[in-house]
């Protein structure tokens, strides 16, 4: 037999065997769209945070997030005085008068019936960040190629695709914004943002949120200027502008001190945060300097609402589970205004400017990734062009039962319960006196998991219900077994809740 007729064998060989394998036999992961609940109700429904904070005196800006066939119109009974609600919009604008926590009871009335819901607004000093901030971040999709109209198509999409309506406010500008200081220090945007104050004062037309970047260093990670020894103009300059997020990122500080001591790490982000406790503007106070000095055990103390405990992420297996399965332990530092950061979701159209293109998560990846950075309390800062989202990935972000789980007031982060040769299951408690249980399954094969009633401290029988699927399973005594897809998840919840609206 000539050489080239061994060769066709031997490949057709390979290729039965191939086919006859499953995807996990292969070390593939088979990219099946997996069963998750798809679209809107008709029906009015208040989604999204059920608190949300401010500063008496200090601008304050919040969409109440509400779907259902329209037109929606809104009203509020027990506002605190100072701010005013547009019914038509269910924007709330003005400022708080006096300090205290204010239940506001919403009610958005629609084509198809009426809802209603209590919102807390909190009055006070450092109220920021209460639950989770959601919303979008330029630097995954864009990277260096952000622009004022690609900021504000981002700021149009999530109006138009509805992610708003389910609680996503943050409209985030990453690095590569800035150009140089004036003669008077103050910074100066580069050409491609050509007036920082109209593209906040778009932003919040339309009752979102937009962020910034710097860093302590003189230079930031792409090489532009930093706040270094400007920190206290450059406050004041974002709160000119109405920045409401700062996303404030180590880079070259390390060549200003080479930190050793815990202070070291903690001094650079004590100075911004001063400085914008007096700029005259609430804006939220973002660490990110990869987890660097335990920063999770300081972050609340030097101001942080939330801190990176990790690198960067990308949309591949590796990093996302490396990132978001080794944070069991972070949970005890976490609470109401300071979070855990793993880094920004990487669902939808990514890529860093360069090569744009569908996440390399496979389809159930991905509802791991969500679930895990639901129970983790995680910032959900999608990464992605939100002009191009695909069903899919709208469905795997709208998901209000899955999104209440991140927006929990209580604001207990989850940690691991067990880990058995890769079946991981993870759980936290609720502010209903229910508890959310992830069932993850990290290994290379299909397997069956389960959530076992000792191991969570509960007793007797419980309803389950499965959030994704937004459906009741019936109830269970001792434990929920299901069988999960390699690198899979289910997300339930288990219990009756004992508090309601
Ligand atoms: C990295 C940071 C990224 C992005 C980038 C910008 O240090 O982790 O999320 O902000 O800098 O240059």
């Amino acid at each position: 037999m000539s050489r080239f007729v061994c060769q066709l064998l031997l490949g057709l060989l390979l290729s039965i065997l191939a086919a006859s394998m499953t995807p996990a036999q292969t070390g593939v992961v088979e990219n099946a769209l997996p069963k998750i609940a798809s679209g809107d109700s008709l029906k009015p429904s208040i989604n999204g945070t059920r608190v949300t904070g401010t500063t008496p005196g200090k601008p304050f800006i919040f969409m109440i997030p509400a779907t259902g066939e329209g037109p929606l119109t809104f009203t509020a009974k027990g506002l605190p005085s100072g701010l005013t609600l547009d019914s038509k919009t269910g924007i709330i604008t003005g400022s708080v008068k006096k300090a205290g926590s204010y239940v506001v009871s919403i009610t958005v009335k629609g084509a198809r019936g009426q809802a209603s819901r209590k919102l807390k607004i909190e009055a006070g000093d450092h109220k920021l960040a209460l639950t989770p901030p959601m919303g979008w971040n330029s630097w995954n999709c864009w990277a260096g190629a952000i622009d004022d109209a690609k900021v504000r198509a981002a700021a149009d999409a999530m109006i138009k695709s509805g992610l708003a309506a389910h609680g996503y406010q943050y409209i985030n500008i990453d690095d590569c914004w800035e150009e140089k200081r004036g003669d008077d220090g103050e910074i100066i945007t580069n050409a491609r943002f050509p007036d920082m104050k109209a593209l906040a004062d778009y932003v919040h037309s339309k009752g979102l949120k937009l962020g910034i970047y710097s860093s302590p260093g003189p230079k930031t990670c792409a090489g532009f200027t930093g706040s270094y020894k400007f920190e206290e103009q450059d406050a004041k300059t974002y709160a000119k502008w109405g920045i409401d997020y700062l996303k404030y990122d180590c880079c070259s500080y390390g060549e200003i001190v080479r930190p050793k001591e815990p202070e070291d790490f903690k001094k650079p982000y004590r100075i911004m945060d001063k400085a914008l406790d007096s700029c005259g503007r609430d804006i939220l106070f973002s660490l990110c300097q990869y987890g660097m000095g335990k920063v999770w055990e300081w972050g609340e103390e030097v101001g942080g609402n939330c801190w990176r405990t990790t690198g960067d992420i990308n949309d591949s297996w590796g990093s996302m589970s490396g990132i978001g399965f080794s944070q069991n332990g972070h949970e005890k530092f976490a609470g109401p205004g300071h979070w855990n950061d793993p880094d920004m979701l990487v669902v939808g159209m990514v890529g860093w400017s360069a090569n744009l293109h569908p996440s390399r998560l496979s389809y159930i990846e991905q509802v791991t990734h969500i679930s895990l950075w639901s129970l983790l309390s995680s910032p959900m800062l999608i990464g992605c062009d939100m002009t191009r989202l695909d069903q899919f990935t709208t469905d795997l972000l709208t998901n209000d039962e899955v999104i209440a789980i991140s927006q929990d007031p209580l604001g207990k982060p989850a940690g691991r319960i067990s880990d058995n040769q890769g079946i991981q299951i993870w759980s936290r408690p609720l502010s209903d006196g229910t508890i959310a249980v992830g069932l993850f399954n990290t290994s290379q094969q299909d397997a069956e998991a389960a959530a076992k009633w000792s191991e969570l401290g509960i007793e007797g029988k419980k309803p389950v219900r499965d959030l994704w699927l937004k459906k009741d399973l019936g109830d269970f005594s001792d434990q929920y077994t299901a069988k999960i897809p390699s690198h899979g998840a289910v997300l339930i919840k288990i219990g009756k809740p004992t508090v309601t609206d």
